[in-house]
This record gives C-alpha cells, structure tokens and sequence, in this order.
C-alpha cells in the first residue's frame, strides 16, 4: 500500500492564540492543508481565525461545513463525504490539520471525523488544546476544584431533570452550550441556590470576549454560542 499524508486533530483552545500548544503550532506550520469547520449559519471558522498567526504563507485552506447536529445520526451524510473529502487529500501524500476549538476530544466536531477515519488505515495524531472551561477558570480566578471536591460538566442541551440531579451532587458545575435554553438554566440555578454566585463568559479570549457576574438579571439575553457558566455551592 503506498504511504499516505498524516491527519492532525488539532486543538487550538478557546480563542487567546497564545494558548496554542507548542506541539499544535509545530503541526500546523508543517501540514499541505488545512480543515477549518464551520456551521452552515456563519462566514467564517473561529478555530481558523485562532490558528491564523500560525499559518504558513502557502497552505491550502480548506473549509468544511458541518451542521449543528445533537448526534451523528442526524445527519451522517454529511460527516461521511467530509471524510472521504480528507481521504482524498491524505491519498495525495499530503498531511492534514483539522482545526477545533477548545480540545478535540471534548465536546467536539472532531470526534465524529475521528471515529469515521479511525475505521480506516490512517495515521492520526491528536494534539490536545486547552479547553474553553479551564481558560474561563484562570480567566475570572475561580478554582475549578479542590481537595475532595467534585466537578460536573454539563452539556445544558441535556435532559433538564438530569442537569437537576447532578447540580445537587456536584460542588462545582461548569455548564456549556446555555445559548440555547439559557433563561431555563438560570431558573434551574436559582432554584438550586447557585445563580447568584456564577459567572457567564462568552467568546473567551477573543476580542468580543464578555463576563457576566449577575445572570439573573440577563436571563432574556441572547447568547453568543461560545458561552459557558462556572458556579459552586458556596465561595469559601
Ligand atoms: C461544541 S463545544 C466545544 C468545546 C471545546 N472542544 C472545548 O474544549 O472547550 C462548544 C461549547 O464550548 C464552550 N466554548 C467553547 N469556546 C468558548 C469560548 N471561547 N468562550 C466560552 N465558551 C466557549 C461553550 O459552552 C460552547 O457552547
């Protein structure tokens, strides 16, 4: 069989471009091509614009649409004709970066084209990114968690009564993607006593970048997509 290109996953965190890994940027400066993905709705790719100080002056850019899906299953065509474009390019002998936000192995777009190219004899290096919740960690100074405590991470598109059960266990929560239903989630905090204490970041470390510390006062804002909540029980 003859030799084909390597297919990066590259994480290139959530928007400050120094928060690339030394290894991403070393890939990226490296490959024939890059993937930059984007939903249907928007002009551009975040994870590209981050990427971009990196990018070599010849590289061949890529864009790919993916839709904003709840699972595979919703709409695998297009996942599959995103990989076979890849395998195309990776026949050519050429390397392939595929850019993502945050971490690739987290809540990713990534991990769909992962499993697919997985299924074939690819060579596939992932290279970790920081994630959107621990820059907002850093970002506000709130310890993500200590000592015994326990974290959840909640995919505020979940099951309300699941969100419900594990907000009353856990000390620490971190609540993605609240674009949506972000007036619920509110009301889903309060009642738990944790709205008070949280803290909104939209588009970390980008330049529209926005932190709000009261949200119930912004339950009938319209989030960016890039939005994440970090609450606790209590400030010690
Ligand atoms: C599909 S997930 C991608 C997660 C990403 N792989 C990571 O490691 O953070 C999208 C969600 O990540 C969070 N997110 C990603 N980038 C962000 C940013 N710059 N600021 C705030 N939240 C962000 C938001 O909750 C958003 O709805």
């Amino acid at each position: 069989m003859t030799k084909l290109g390597t297919f990066y996953g590259i994480g290139v965190g959530p928007g400050d471009p120094d928060l690339l890994t030394v290894k991403a940027i070393k890939a990226i400066k490296n490959v024939d091509v890059i993937i930059a993905p984007k939903t249907e709705k928007k002009d551009g790719s975040v994870a590209l614009e981050i990427a971009r100080p990196y990018l070599k002056a010849d590289v061949e850019i890529i864009y790919q649409v993916f839709p904003m899906v709840k699972d595979f299953a919703e709409s695998p065509e297009i996942f599959i004709s995103n990989k076979e474009e890849i395998i195309k390019i990776l026949q050519a002998k050429k390397n392939v970066a595929f850019l993502t936000l945050g971490d690739p192995m987290f809540y990713s777009t990534y991990i769909y084209i992962f499993k697919l190219l997985s299924e074939e004899k690819i060579n596939i290096e992932t290279i970790p990114g920081v994630p959107a919740f621990l820059a907002i960690a850093s970002r506000i100074g709130q310890p993500i968690a200590f000592g015994n405590e326990i974290l959840s991470i909640i995919p505020a598109t979940a099951d309300l009564n699941k969100i419900d059960e594990i907000l009353d266990k856990a000390d620490t929560s971190v609540l993605m993607k609240v674009y949506k239903n972000f007036d619920q989630i509110v009301d889903t905090l309060e009642n738990h006593n944790m709205a008070w204490q949280a803290k909104l970041v939209s588009r970390c470390g980008l330049p529209d970048e926005k932190i709000i510390s009261d949200i119930s006062d912004h339950k009938d804002d319209q989030l960016n997509y890039l939005s994440t909540i970090i609450t606790r029980k209590s400030i010690d």
